[in-house]
């Protein structure tokens, strides 16, 4: 068994649970999201890998493990990398490890500013194929008070520059993220910048606070009021109904939500909505997620 020279924690999207985690960089270049405590461990301070060391890994693995399908480039941000290295990377694992279909990395919006879309699609025909992106919420006003350092335009153009290089993105939305005060405006927005993108998939978690709500609080001058189980119903009735998305695969499954939704957009969005509205008027009649079982 191999044992690569992980710095954890190591985090990765639930969908990529069988995939070949490689660690290209350590921590998130940017690690200011006042609701993320993902990499704030002083072992996780930013760095990237030397390209030496990542090809003396996959030498490894491409001698001792089965043939490796999927990759996910870890950590926080693996996109932050430039054009050049990401290329690099993407030799030496084609190199090494000739099986692989498809290679996946979180990216935010900001990453993809010194990239052009000839770049991004010379990556794509490499592999790099595919980007999970934390908008998090459209509303720029949210956007602010979490200190995301992003807002609907910067990720509306991002979102754009994948699918233009042939890319797919997974888009990950936070239910609550706004509290009791900008829930609606965070759904309306949302959903506008998810109806202009049109990702390939999108994803819901409910914003939680692990290691308590005080930095997050003071990015709304002490005004956030947390989402009870029915205001975030609320919420994500005002999400879908205002999502007008053609093919988008969603998903409402991770382990943080109460209410699990499953299903295409917009095919499904007639069965999502009902759901939603069965939550909030007869709570007893849908299944729940019990609070012991959720977590980040
Ligand atoms: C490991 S982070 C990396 C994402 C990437 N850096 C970005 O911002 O696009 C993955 C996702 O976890 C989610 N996340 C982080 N902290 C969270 C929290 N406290 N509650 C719920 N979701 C959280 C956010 O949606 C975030 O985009
Ligand atoms: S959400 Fe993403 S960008 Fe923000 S601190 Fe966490 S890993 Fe970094």
């Amino acid at each position: 068994m191999i044992q690569l020279p992980y710095v954890e924690p190591i985090f990765r999207p639930p969908s990529e649970a069988y995939s070949l985690i490689l660690q290209v960089t350590n921590g998130c270049s940017w690690n200011n999201c006042t609701f993320c405590e993902m990499y704030t461990q002083p072992q996780k301070r930013f760095r990237f890998k030397p390209i030496e060391d990542l090809e003396k890994e996959l030498a490894e693995i491409a001698s001792e493990g089965p043939p490796v399908r999927r990759i996910f480039l870890a950590d926080g941000d693996a996109m932050t990398l430039s054009y050049r290295r990401l290329k690099l990377i993407m030799q030496a694992i084609n190199h090494y490890l000739p099986d692989v279909q498809r290679v996946s990395s979180y990216c935010l919006p900001r990453n993809l500013k010194n990239k052009t879309v000839a770049e991004l699609a010379e990556l794509n025909a490499m592999g790099l194929s595919l980007f999970y992106v934390g908008c998090e919420s459209g509303d720029n006003l949210v956007l602010e008070r979490v200190n995301k350092g992003e807002n609907f335009e910067s990720s509306l153009v991002a979102l754009q520059k994948i699918k233009a290089a042939g890319a797919k993105s997974s888009v990950m939305i936070l239910n609550g993220m706004g509290g009791k005060k900008y829930s609606e405006q965070h759904a309306v927005n949302s959903a506008r910048l998810m109806s202009e993108a049109q990702p390939e998939y999108l994803s819901t978690l409910v914003v939680s606070f692990p290691t308590g709500v005080k930095r997050y609080q003071q990015g709304f001058g002490g005004e956030f009021e947390a989402l009870d189980q029915a205001g975030l119903f609320q919420e994500m009735y005002w999400l879908l109904d205002n999502l007008d998305l053609e093919n988008t695969i969603f998903r409402s499954d991770h382990a943080s939500n109460y209410l699990v939704l499953k299903g295409n957009l917009g095919r499904d969005k007639p069965r999502l909505l009902q759901t939603v509205r069965a939550a909030l008027d007869n709570p007893g009649s849908v299944r729940l997620r019990q609070e012991w079982m959720r977590g980040l």
